[in-house]
């Protein structure tokens, strides 16, 4: 197809949301993009491919220019450091990054343990804040950690609180909020810079 545009969506929570800000933009978009198991949806009529990556993988796409455009989360952003452009901030699946453990504790005063999925933003915030830490990676079920004495304090996303306090855990910092963002290859943007304006522009509309 020519002209067409490779989108990287995030499979899970974020999927929904993002896929209706791109209908609500007024696009085109078959009901089986939306409970389908398919991991490459081709939109013919509007002349986008869309390719369904987890979430911690879509700039790694983009990066490497197999998609020309993904929508990620500013967590993942922070993390990987990859080399692509944000355009837009999305403003959905708005949530934080935050500092967490069992309340009325004190971190461990030598080489505190913090368990997360995000371990170089972890390890620049503790840095920021002069203090040593000991980084544990984890992949998920992260505020399992403090609970069973895997670490002192958690770094970890918190939507709407509800798995902290369903576990008794309490917030201690925020370290920065977190929207998802358009991310583009920089290749890409240079040469499919009329369909990419145009996009960036009807999703302007609607954000
Ligand atoms: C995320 C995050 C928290 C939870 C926060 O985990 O890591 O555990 O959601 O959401 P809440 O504040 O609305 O409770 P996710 O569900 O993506 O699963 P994971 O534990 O496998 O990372």
């Amino acid at each position: 197809m020519s002209g067409q545009l490779t989108i990287a969506m995030p499979k899970g929570r974020i999927f929904n949301e993002a896929a209706d800000l791109l209908r609500r933009a007024g696009f085109d978009l078959p009901p089986e993009f939306d409970d389908s198991r398919k991991l490459i949806i081709d939109v013919e009529e509007e002349k986008f491919r869309f390719i369904l990556a987890k979430p911690m993988d879509v700039a790694t796409y983009v990066e490497h220019g197999v998609a020309d455009l993904g929508i990620a989360g500013k967590d993942v952003l922070l993390e990987e450091e990859r080399d692509v452009y944000e355009l837009l901030d999305l403003k959905i699946s708005g949530c934080y990054l935050a500092v967490a453990g069992l309340p009325d504790t004190k971190m461990n005063d030598v080489a505190p343990k913090i368990a997360t999925k995000y371990p170089n933003i972890a390890a620049a915030y503790f840095r920021e804040q002069g203090e040593q830490v000991e980084i544990i990676k984890l992949n998920g079920s992260i505020e399992l950690a403090p609970l069973i004495g895997l670490a002192d304090r958690i770094v970890d996303i918190v939507s709407t609180g509800r798995t902290l306090k369903e576990n008794g855990l309490v917030e201690y910092e925020t370290i920065t909020t977190v929207t998802s963002r358009l991310i583009v290859n920089p290749v890409s943007y240079r040469i499919k810079d009329e369909r990419i304006s145009e996009l960036i522009k009807r999703l302007n509309d609607v954000i």
